[in-house]
């Protein structure tokens, strides 16, 4: 909605007086529960009112008495240059100031996704440079998207020094930060800070991928300390997936100046006449349901419009690498698969290690690039296991790593000039001491990356599944591509590169699921899965140490898209024994795989994962498409962790409660349920289990309101016998409306 409302009026604000114009256009972006209200006067700056819960037209009428932000919406660098800017720019004539004011704008609904589509278009006052800020409205999900188009109307070339996708001014306050870190097989760690004066970062500068260390995504919690299920809660995700900058300026303005973008650090852009720069989009939610309802607005908005196909269950799948690593050979490969069906999996992916004539895939320092099949270990090909997996009833995926080759290929020894490196220096090697990144800044290149999928596709159109992974950062600055002016252009190329392969894949290729891994979670970004349909966690698959990654994982993105699987004990990362039943009780709380060698299983634990499958595919439905409510997070050090799923209906739910350390009588708090229909009634089965006397409350029905206020009481360990006894326990509830 868009309507003329003249504002006269003054603010106080910092100690200065502002007068507003006289008259406003303002520009009320709303979404079923929020609005986000621009003034966008023509010929005026264009300013940020207000962002938050929905307000009414005469609240809107009134906003600039109440005192707003009414900061400039999109700073730029130039005039009054003390402040951050989103914008800066170096003209060709060396001028270095931004001047705009609104030229027009413009609504577009998008019929086809059912999006709406206002765009802001600015114009420099004196030089021939333009701006359209765009802000993209769905009219069921609480995301609003914003992305800017800067174009250059000169002849000359101008330098684009920073280019924010958006900024933010949240008022000062108790504002807390939520962001995730970690590293590689650490993923996903929750940090959780107050905002304080001065500027907290987070950023990336992997040049490939981009979520091992920090996350492009924050959720920053208005009321204080930040709580799951009450309290005012914006979250911000930034959709790229190369080297992003999300900084928090807290300056003395009374206000937390968020912006988000591109790393713009040794990335400096040459616009050439009547060239368009885009930023990616940031997508920008809020909520007065805590840190889980900005979740639940992500993933719903994820699932219906930017994850590869959202709306879809995911197979259950028995991936290769954790039960033989590189020992790939066709009877191994047959077992693995016959293992799997009789468990009730639905899908087979056979990982690293297939590959490769001249130099062979025995290990990572070898044959990335060369696609080939090694017929000594597979001399029916791939057809022979696609044949082999119909046998059994179920699908067959792959894994490949398109976008890299090693010193010890036929690709790298034909073609050295595909390979990132720079001009003078001496190939820097990286995984295997060999690995190196292909430029995808080179079409060339990007022919070659969608024609490893095309042709695999092509010659076995019944692959189901590829697990395409991306082991190695960009290891040293330089395109034998790029010309010497547009050396900076590497990291963002790399991406326009890789956005480009990648539309042409989900164009021929829109049903197989494809998985974005990236040496475990590095690409776990919404830049990446509108390509993509999940991701892999983490290579850590220590159930315990999962809890905390998924946790963090699932304040941005949702079960359905997060790979999670049930590997073997003492696990092969942390080397922790962890017993079956706490690790499929983790595993399923995501998207349920295994990772592990079923030959080396006991028939008792294969039947356990027979039912753990079976099971799975009841609550599916729920797990992967429902709403995440977080209770008790692992984070807060209280023993144990919960969350669960409901059903879009509330007609479903399944509960997850899982102790997090062991201590003889220890105290645990009860957790109270969240999100079920207060008025319905629900039967509780327990799922999984292996206590010798059923739960007390099992086969009972409470309501939705018993169950929210005062939660199910849950036993500190299981009632096993003695030789089955050990130090973990966990719970999956699932509650039925009557
Ligand atoms: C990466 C992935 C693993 C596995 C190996 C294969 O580390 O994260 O899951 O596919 O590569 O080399």
């Amino acid at each position: 909605m868009k309507f003329y409302k003249p504002l006269s009026t003054v603010i106080l604000m910092s100690g200065l007086v502002f007068a507003l114009p006289l008259k406003a256009e303002i520009v009320n972006l709303s979404t079923p529960s929020t609005s986000l209200v621009l003034d966008a006067e023509k010929g005026g700056p264009f300013r940020f009112l207000y962002y938050g819960d929905k307000i009414s037209a005469s609240d809107i009428a009134n906003l600039a008495s109440a005192g707003t932000a009414n900061r400039d919406a999109y700073p730029v660098y130039g005039n009054y240059p003390q402040g951050e800017a989103a914008l800066s720019v170096t003209h060709p004539d060396g001028n270095m100031t931004l001047d705009m004011e609104v030229a027009d704008i413009k609504t577009s609904a998008n019929e086809a996704d059912g999006s709406t589509v206002t765009t802001v278009s600015m114009r420099d006052k004196s030089y021939p440079i333009s701006l359209d800020i765009n802000y993209r409205t769905w009219p069921e999900e609480d995301v609003i998207e914003t992305w800017v188009d800067i174009t250059n109307n000169g002849k000359g070339t101008v330098t684009l020094n920073r280019f924010m996708s958006g900024y933010l001014p949240v008022r000062y306050g108790d504002v807390w930060l939520s962001s995730l870190y970690g590293s590689w097989a650490n993923e996903g760690r929750l940090n959780q800070e107050p905002l304080r004066h001065g500027v907290k970062m987070i950023k990336n500068k992997d040049g490939v991928r981009n979520s091992h260390t920090s996350h492009a995504e924050i959720m920053l919690s208005l009321d204080g300390k930040p709580m799951e299920n009450t309290g005012r809660t914006i979250g911000a995700a930034l959709c790229y997936s190369g080297n992003y900058k999300l900084f928090i300026d807290t300056d003395d303005s009374n206000y937390h100046h968020l912006f988000a973008g591109i790393n713009e650090e040794n990335s400096a852009y040459n616009l050439k006449k009547g060239e368009t720069f885009s930023t990616p989009a940031l997508a920008l939610t809020f909520s007065d349901e805590g840190l889980s309802g900005a979740s639940r607005n992500f993933h719903r908005w994820g699932r219906n419009h930017r994850l590869a196909n959202g709306n879809e269950l995911r197979k259950i799948l028995l991936n290769s690498w954790e039960g033989v690593y590189f020992d790939i050979n066709e009877e191994g490969m047959a077992q693995m698969m016959k293992d799997i069906a009789s468990m009730g999996g639905e899908l087979f992916v056979m990982d690293d290690g297939w590959f490769g004539d001249k130099y062979y895939r025995d290990n990572d320092s070898a044959s990335l690039g060369d696609w080939t099949v090694d017929t000594r270990k597979l001399p029916h090909g791939i057809q022979g296991l696609v044949d082999e997996a119909e046998k059994n009833g179920i699908k067959f995926g792959i894994w490949i790593e398109p976008e890299m080759t090693n010193s010890r290929s036929r690709l790298y020894e034909e073609h050295p000039e595909y390979i990132i490196k720079a001009e003078n220096r001496d190939i820097v090697e990286g995984r295997g001491g060999t690995q190196l990144v292909l430029d995808l800044a080179n079409p060339k290149v990007q022919d070659l990356v969608f024609n490893v999928v095309d042709t695999l596709m092509t010659k076995y159109p019944l692959i189901d599944y590829i697990k395409w992974d991306a082991n190695a950062p960009i290891m040293q600055h330089g395109s034998q591509y790029l010309t010497r002016d547009n050396q900076s252009h590497l990291y963002i190329d790399y991406h326009k590169g890789f956005e480009k392969v990648l539309d042409r894949i989900r164009a021929k290729y829109p049903d197989v699921t494809i998985q974005a891994c990236a040496s475990g979670g590095g690409r776990a970004n919404w830049g990446v899965l509108p390509w993509f349909d999940e991701f892999w966690v983490s290579d850590n698959t220590d159930a315990l140490q999962r809890v905390y990654m998924q946790w963090g994982t699932s304040y941005f993105f949702p079960a359905v898209a997060m790979a999670s699987h049930i590997s073997a004990a003492p696990n092969h990362q942390t080397f922790r024994t962890i017993p079956l039943k706490y690790r499929t009780d983790v595993a399923m709380s995501g998207r349920l795989g295994m990772e592990i060698q079923p030959k080396n299983m006991t028939d008792e634990e294969k039947d356990f994962c027979r039912r753990a499958i079976n099971t799975y595919k009841e609550i599916r439905p729920t797990v992967q498409q429902g709403d995440i409510y977080r209770l008790l997070s692992p984070y807060d050090n209280l023993g144990a962790a919960s969350l669960m799923y409901v059903s879009p209906r509330k007609d479903d739910a399944v509960y997850y409660w899982w102790k997090t350390e062991t201590f003889v009588n220890q105290q645990l708090p009860r957790v109270k349920m969240a999100g079920l229909d207060p008025d319905k009634t629900y039967t509780v089965t327990e799922l999984n289990r292996i206590d010798n006397t059923p739960l007390p409350y099992e086969g009972k029905s409470f309501t939705g309101r018993f169950l929210m206020d005062n939660g199910l009481e849950m036993p500190l360990d299981h009632n096993v016998d003695y030789h089955k006894r050990n130090d973990y326990a966990s719970r999956i509830l699932r509650l039925k409306a009557n």
